[in-house]
């Protein structure tokens, strides 16, 4: 039986694992992590992650195939395959602050299958790493392998939160890079077999290591560019009476650009955009390209200055301050259908309302207290370690209140702000919203989720990014 092990039970390492373990009933599929509380929830009923279809699977192989271990050792080293999906964050100081990856984690992990293996083993990258990673892998494993035969494979992961478990259903196409000798292109197969079980052999293609370590960067730069593509477009549409729901119609139409990745948004967010950009401009400006470097950096620069011109509307519109106001925030995840707030626009949205001394009253329907307030307190790049690593947020941000509704969120509000496009919050009664809130009464839609004509009619002021804008707002103009 061949057996696989994967370091990291996050929502990377948990949802592929969970799928792999059903699809292909005759591999053993073991996860580990250093996080004991993580695999107690990964044991539990209540899984660590929200993910819709997760439940299901994971109910379904969890004590037949799939199992969930803190004993990183001895599942390492009974393992063939070992997938390596552990945090890769932004380093926060030295050569690269800001911008290389911190492969601190990647580089003990490899340390650690030095040290515990026994027989030849496949390891395969599955975290997000810089190009080049797997060779500095390969060093440490090589000069560590007491005679063991060590092959490295890249395998990026292309799953969207929210849609984890369909996207590893019928994934677009899996990619596997490796050596270009015989034993690489063993191990190639070896994994491919793996992914054979479900996925038609030509979707399944074969690199070079660097070739598969660029692609996962390049894909998720290119995804990140329309969004600021579309978002940069979203301001000109604002000055200009354009609405940038029917110019992102009419240029997807084109099936050279196409449909998706479209939606003008408050920004991206996510654990992976702004990341890889940062490793990709890194990468970029230590090959002496600092033109390529400029042109990826933009992307993240228009992203930042998309969320400020959201709290620059917000305070604009309501007579130049928030001091003291209450601001309804609906929704902080990141987009819908995840609890994940990594990099999430809210975080910066909130803490641009909170630095103008705005009160605001939070709710999201899978976000947790104790979440929101971590992530208000945190700095720029903490948030990518193990959560027993990260340092402790000394106090909690007291003009931050988080609760358990929308009704109760906008109670004696002056302003609401919607950050995640939360199917819920589509259907709220918007009447007796307005009857409960403070005159005049603004609704900032950072993902044009309401229907802005009928909120007019009902008395709110609206502000829809990138939509011809309300009188009272052309007249308290934003300033950039
Ligand atoms: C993670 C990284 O965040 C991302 O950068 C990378 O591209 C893929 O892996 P994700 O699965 O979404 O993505 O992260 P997270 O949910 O934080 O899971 C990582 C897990 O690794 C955590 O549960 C952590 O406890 C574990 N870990 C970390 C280890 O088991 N060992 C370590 O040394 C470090
Ligand atoms: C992304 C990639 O899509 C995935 O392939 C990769 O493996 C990890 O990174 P994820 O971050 O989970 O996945 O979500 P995604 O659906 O890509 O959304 C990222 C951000 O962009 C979200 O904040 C979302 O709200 C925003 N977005 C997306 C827009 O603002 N407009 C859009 O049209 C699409």
């Amino acid at each position: 039986m061949v057996k696989i092990c994967c370091l990291g039970a996050g929502y990377v390492g948990g949802p592929t694992m969970a799928v792999i373990a059903l699809k292909c009933p005759s591999i053993e599929v073991v996860v580990v992590d250093i996080s004991q509380p993580r695999i107690a929830a990964w044991n539990s009923d209540t899984l660590p992650i929200y993910e819709p279809g997760l439940d299901e699977v994971v109910k379904e192989c969890r004590g037949r195939n799939l199992f969930f271990s803190t004993d990183l050792e001895k599942h390492v080293s009974e393992a063939d395959i070992i997938f390596v999906s552990v945090n890769t964050p932004t380093k926060t100081r030295g050569l690269g602050a800001g911008k290389a990856a911190d492969l601190t984690y990647w580089e003990s992990a490899a340390r650690m299958i030095a040290d515990v293996s026994k027989s030849d083993k496949i390891v395969v990258e599955k975290s997000t790493v810089p190009v080049k990673t797997a060779e500095a892998i390969e060093k440490i494993l090589m000069h560590n392998s007491k005679g063991i035969n060590f092959q490295i494979l890249s395998n990026p992961e292309f799953l969207a939160e929210g849609t984890a478990i369909k996207d590893l259903f019928n994934p677009d196409r899996v990619l596997i890079g490796g050596r270009e000798t015989p034993a690489g292109q063993k191990a190639i197969q070896a994994l491919s077999d793996v992914y054979a079980h479900w996925v038609p052999q030509d979707r399944i293609i074969a690199t070079n290591l660097w070739s598969a370590e660029l692609s996962k960067l390049a894909a998720n730069a290119f995804l990140a560019q329309r969004i600021s593509s579309v978002n940069a477009m979203s301001a000109l549409c604002e000055a200009t009476g354009a609405d940038v729901a029917e110019v992102a119609h009419a240029v997807g139409k084109d099936t050279r650009i196409g449909p998706k990745f479209l939606n003008a948004s408050v920004g991206f967010g996510g654990s992976c955009f702004q990341k890889d950009i940062l490793n990709l401009v890194y990468i970029c400006e230590c090959n002496g390209l600092p033109e390529v470097a400029n042109y990826w950096k933009q992307v993240i620069k228009i992203n930042d200055y998309q969320k400020n011109r959201f709290v620059n509307r917000v305070v604009s519109s309501m007579f130049n301050t928030v001091s003291g106001k209450k601001i309804a925030i609906l929704g902080f995840a990141f987009k819908k259908d995840t609890g994940d707030t990594r990099e999430t626009p809210a975080i910066d949205v909130c803490k641009g309302l909170l630095g103008d001394k705005a009160r605001i009253s939070i709710y999201d329907p899978q976000v947790t207290e104790d979440q929101i307030q971590r992530d208000l307190s945190l700095n720029k790049f903490e948030w990518d370690h193990p959560v027993h690593l990260q340092p402790m947020s000394p106090t909690t941000v007291k003009q931050a209140s988080v609760v358990w509704d929308a009704y109760s969120a906008t109670k004696d509000a002056h302003g609401i702000c919607i950050l995640t496009e939360w199917d819920e919050f589509r259907n709220l009664d918007f009447q007796k919203i307005f009857d409960n809130m403070q005159k005049p009464a603004f609704v900032f839609d950072g993902r044009n989720i309401v229907d802005a004509e009928k909120l007019r009619q009902i008395g709110f002021i609206v502000y829809s990014i990138g939509k011809p804008l309300d009188s009272w707002l052309k007249d308290m103009p934003a300033v950039a």
